[in-house]
């Protein structure tokens, strides 16, 4: 959540801080906010809404920080406290001398905020992170030094955090900690930068240095000093970003999201080269480590995982259980993390995350690790603080995904799923050579049958405007296509806001046929395969309802003509590999809906797209 980014060097800070910030927008955007150290001392300034109020308000103060070198800089996604210009980072201590942005939660805030209460300090929003300010500086008053205030700190806060301080007794200089919560180091020439995630600092440098938890770094112009918990002089691990600077353009789209949605056939011709040479050559995951030994003791395989990528983990579970004959289970992160679970070293624990920070997912890969499983992560960051935890790894290689509502990653995660259930079959020789070369030719022509559903984008459209009034939406399916309801109606309520849901369709006469009347669009994902007849029954049922009725289908079938008002076409493909084409027009009806109806497509309210609290 929220994103933080800091600079000490020799170059005007308030565009740094703001740029930074702009890149990290898809981490929230509720609220904004900058600390710069003038000549004679730290200046905030704050604004609520969109970064761009931030820089308008910065645009009637230039004369007051143009000469800054030093700051610090926060994106907000509101946890503790409604999004006003008080509860914006930067916050202070009692005297304003001290200045830090936090990003994560502080558990254990009430107990530290009625502590320094009784103790005299004043609190002016209702954050958790005020706490913080106040707490390094009550140790700073004693020790005079930054980096050990911020250390003694640390070992009183429960919670995650990512820290960016600095004070106006120490004019060049910025502590940085972290525990729970992503942070790096951009080394540039005299000049470091603090952001708690790459793209705030690639367009300065790819030299970087991540911290680990607990670890506490003092920055000057021309030093880094990294230090454990206790002040001990540590290593440093300096490395070169795997990353372009990357434009983030919209390549003449009107939105990212559609812009990421079009990208998608390239997304899957690149995962596939390297690791899908031919239909008869073997499938190449070199960061997978599953021997057929191991896979031979596996009881079960569990994938954890949160939102879009939970969606994927549910058609993963499918696929490796059709191919590998292992049972899957497959859970929402936050559920599985204050349970006791049954896991131990014959479960394979599969977590799927997009950015390899979600908080819920990390703890729970944190959980089964301690236990002793194999942790497998699909990531699209292999950079990542999951990635770092993984005993094997699939990366996704969807490059960034700047919308907030996933498309590309999704669908680059089916392709990570579908490739590690042939692998893993491949090893475990589950399935006949000749079934898995016929599987893998057709994986290798999906990119074009994914063209193919592009290009009927205009008809899309149009049934897009049909049904942009209705205020409730419901998506069926069955089988493996009961994920791609799940997505597609996730699609439309994260950037419409109407209220979509999605049901196996079996279940549609146990409750949900009592809302179906003559104003309500039912879509059934109809994919030729085992399910195909028993969907077309219930869709049936709901057309007796006098729902309208809407088919997304790679069938030919004519009935279909006089049982729906609308008919979305995709390419024939085999039932397994259905979803990756069944959710492209489901992403393209979503988006034309939200922007027929206004809405602000890549930046929905309420949401963020790095989740980094639990
Ligand atoms: C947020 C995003 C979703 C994403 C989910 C899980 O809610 O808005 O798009 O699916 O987090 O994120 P992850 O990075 O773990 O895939």
């Amino acid at each position: 959540m929220c994103g933080i980014v800091g600079y000490v060097g020799n170059k005007s800070v308030a565009d740094i801080l703001v740029d930074g910030l702009e890149q990290l927008e898809y981490r929230g955007y509720d609220s904004s906010g900058v600390a710069v150290m003038n000549k004679e001392e730290i200046t905030v300034f704050k604004a609520i809404g969109k970064l761009n109020n931030l820089r308008t308000e910065l645009s009637k103060h230039v004369g007051e920080f143009e000469k800054a070198t030093m700051g610090i800089g926060h994106i907000r996604w509101a946890t503790h406290g409604a999004p006003t210009v008080l509860n914006a980072h930067p916050h202070t201590c009692n005297c304003g001398n001290l200045v830090l942005v936090h990003n994560g939660i502080i558990e254990n805030y009430k107990e530290l905020r009625e502590m320094l209460t009784k103790e005299g300090c004043v609190f002016r929003s209702q954050t958790d992170t005020e706490v913080v300010a106040h707490l390094v500086a009550r140790m700073y008053a004693k020790t005079k030094d930054l980096a050990e205030a911020v250390r003694q700190a640390s070992k009183q806060i429960e919670g995650a955090y990512a820290l960016c301080v600095m004070h106006n007794n120490h004019k060049n200089t910025l502590v940085l900690t972290k525990r729970n919560a992503p942070l790096l180091v951009g080394i540039g020439e005299g000049e470091f930068f603090a952001a708690s995630d790459v793209p705030a600092i690639i367009k300065h440098t790819k030299k970087a240095m991540y911290l680990n938890d607990n670890q506490v770094v003092v920055l000057t112009p021309d030093k880094m000093t990294l230090t454990d918990s206790e002040g001990n002089i540590l290593p440093q691990k300096i490395e070169i970003l795997p990353w372009e600077p990357v434009a983030l353009s919209k390549m003449g789209y009107k939105h990212y999201m559609l812009k990421e949605i079009h990208e998608q056939p390239d997304v899957i011709r690149n995962i596939l080269v390297g690791k899908l040479h031919a239909p008869d050559e073997n499938i190449i995951l070199n960061e997978v480590k599953l021997t057929k030994e191991t896979l031979k003791n596996l009881n079960r395989i569990q994938i954890i995982a949160c939102g879009t990528s939970l969606h994927a983990a549910m058609v993963g579970k499918y696929i490796i259980e059709n191919f590998c004959g292992i049972a899957v289970d497959v859970e929402a992160s936050s559920e599985y993390i204050y349970r006791r679970t049954v896991t131990d070293e014959h479960t394979l624990v599969i977590g799927v995350s997009q950015s390899g920070e979600t908080a819920d997912t990390l703890t729970a890969i944190k959980q089964s690790k301690a236990k002793g499983s194999h942790i497998l992560i699909i990531t699209n960051r292999p950079d990542s603080a999951m990635a770092r935890e993984a005993d094997s790894l699939v990366p996704v290689n969807a490059g960034i995904e700047v919308s907030v509502a996933a498309t590309k990653s999704y669908t680059a995660q089916l392709m990570a799923f579908y490739l590690l259930a042939l692998y893993m079959a491949e090893v475990k020789e589950s399935v006949s050579k000749e079934e898995l070369k016929n599987l893998k030719a057709e994986m290798m022509i999906l990119p074009q049958k994914i063209e193919q559903v592009l290009s009927t984008t205009e008809e899309i459209q149009k049934s897009a405007r049909k049904y942009s009034s209705t205020k409730d939406f419901i998506y069926v399916a069955r089988g493996i296509n009961f994920p791609t309801a799940l997505e597609g109606a996730l699609k439309l309520k994260e950037i419409s806001y109407i209220n979509a849901t999605g049901y196996p369709a079996g279940e549609l006469k146990h409750g949900p046929i009592a809302m179906l009347d003559e104003t309500m669009p039912v879509l059934s994902i109809l994919m030729n395969g085992c399910v195909y007849e028993k969907l077309l029954s219930n869709s049936e049922e709901a057309k007796a309802r006098n729902a309208r009725m809407i088919a997304l289908t790679n069938s030919k079938d004519e009935k279909l003509d006089d049982l729906f008002e609308n008919i979305i076409r995709v390419p024939d493909v085999d039932e397994l590999y259905s979803p990756l084409l069944a959710i492209i027009p489901l992403q393209l009806l979503a988006y034309y809906i939200a922007e027929f109806l206004g809405k602000d497509v890549d930046q929905p309210r309420n949401l963020a797209k790095s989740v980094t609290v639990e």
